[in-house]
């Protein structure tokens, strides 16, 4: 009894230490580089004509369970839902789209002849397993197309996506493309599909088998090597798509050659949410593993219907921000300069510390990064010595000194930590001066 007790301590000891399974700390280490991806996506989408809007963390569980679809993994396992206080089920965000749509139409955001180009990022939060790649908050780079029926959009959409990540550098990927039809040539395509997979079931696992009826293009993307060889061989969606969806498909093909972007026809890429139609494409990493997708999207023009709204095409996609990061890192890709402290200023001795913290803010104010020794009587300030160590340690390229001296005749130390030269300049100089180096 007693050792349940402890044990189930320690249990709830850890559990108060230790962030839950499948979230993590984006720290400083890390933090920087995310600025610099979440600057370019911005500067990109930009480009592209997209606004930025920033969406709710938790929406009605209705929306998703309507918009992303009853019978897909993400509303039947994945998503985080609760009741609130007042008594209403409400889900924390396991993707964007849907709540982009809702807010699109809440604020009427694309009218009769114009396209609502929106983009967002943010955590999005689905509990599964986690591993290399895949958490339970993760973050995406979003961006929705509302409005457009052709296939310029989703040509548009694709490219957009493609732009961002070679401005990040990222090499070795592929944009795998299909279409999954609409609701015209879908049903007739399910028909053929059931009669086939049903003519292998002894092949299928136990998932695949429940899914048949219910959801038989799922059958397709099952990791499962058993489903993977029948589904290699199933009929594809794109010989059975009705003329409206094949011309479509055609353009969209046509304009991605225009445009030059090597794509590859994957007939299993079905996507794991049920509002597509027409075209669905991913880009995938070869340095990730089993999670290779970096990105995913395409057509839903039936999304806004099903959460209630009125007809309105739309085409998008999504991009995991930790995903990227990581391929980033591991192929060595640029994240820009990491901010540093560029200057260091020390007390010489107690007398000086006013000065210092003045001196010290006034080069913050102009825009030069600065550190000082913020410790103070109560707990202790760092001698004259300890403060350069500091300074040392930290790497900067400038400290900044004074002392009596430079009390005396208003006056600052400015010691240029590589080359050890060292000049003694009125403050307000001093800054301009440091400033003519670092830019
Ligand atoms: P999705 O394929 O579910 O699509 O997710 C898009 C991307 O988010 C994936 O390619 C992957 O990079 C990243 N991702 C998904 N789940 C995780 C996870 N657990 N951990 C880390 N990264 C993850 C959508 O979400 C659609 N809303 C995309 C879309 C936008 N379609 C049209 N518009």
């Amino acid at each position: 009894m007693e050792t349940t007790g402890m044990m189930e301590a320690a249990g709830a000891a850890e559990a108060q230490n230790k962030a839950p399974r499948g979230v993590r700390d984006i720290l400083p280490e890390e933090s920087w580089k995310w600025a610099y991806v979440s600057n370019t996506v911005a500067r990109t989408m930009a480009d592209f004509g997209y606004s930025e809007v920033h969406l709710p963390i938790f929406e009605h569980t209705e929306l998703f369970s309507r918009g992303v679809g009853d019978t897909t993994d993400i509303v039947e396992k994945e998503m985080y839902t609760f009741v609130d206080r007042g008594g209403r089920s409400v889900t924390l965000r396991p993707e964007a789209t849907a709540g982009m749509v809702r807010a699109a139409l809440e604020h009427s955001l694309c009218g009769q002849n114009a396209a609502g180009k929106l983009w967002c990022w943010g955590p999005m939060f689905r509990y599964e397993r986690p591993q290399k790649g895949r958490y339970r908050q993760f973050y995406q780079f979003d961006a929705e197309c509302l409005g457009l029926a052709g296939p310029v959009a989703d040509v548009e959409v694709i490219a957009l996506s493609a732009e961002i990540f070679r401005r990040l550098g990222l090499r070795n990927l592929e944009v795998v493309m299909n279409s999954v039809g609409c609701p015209n040539c879908r049903p007739r395509y399910r028909k053929v599909l059931i009669d086939y997979f049903t003519s292998k079931k002894d092949v299928l696992c136990g998932s695949c088998i429940d899914r048949l009826d219910r959801n038989p293009l799922r059958v397709l993307d099952c990791k499962v090597s058993g489903c993977g060889a029948v589904a290699d061989s199933a009929p594809a969606i794109y010989e059975h798509l009705c003329d409206e969806c094949s011309a479509h498909f055609e353009e969209v093909k046509a304009g991605l050659a225009r445009l030059g972007f090597p794509y590859k026809l994957d007939k299993r890429l079905v996507r794991g949410l049920d509002y597509y139609t027409k075209t669905a494409y991913e880009i995938l990493s070869g340095d990730l593993g089993a999670q290779n997708a970096v990105c995913g999207g395409g057509r839903y023009d039936n999304l806004a219907e099903s959460i209630g709204g009125p007809h309105l095409p739309g085409v998008g996609f999504a991009a995991g921000f930790d995903r990227v990061v990581l391929v980033m890192e591991q192929q060595g890709n640029s994240f820009g300069r990491r901010p540093q402290t560029q200057v260091y200023v020390a007390a010489q001795d107690d007398a000086a510390r006013g000065a210092v913290q003045i001196f010290t803010h006034k080069l913050r104010q102009e825009g030069i990064s600065a550190e000082q020794d913020a410790g103070d009587a109560s707990r202790g300030t760092r001698s004259f010595k300890a403060q350069m160590k500091s300074a040392n340690k930290a790497g900067v390229p400038w400290t900044c000194i004074i002392g009596g001296d430079e009390l005396a005749k208003n006056l600052v130390a400015v010691k240029n930590m590589t080359s050890g030269e060292q000049v003694s300049l009125p403050p307000e100089e001093a800054a301009a001066y440091i400033r003519r180096y670092i830019g």
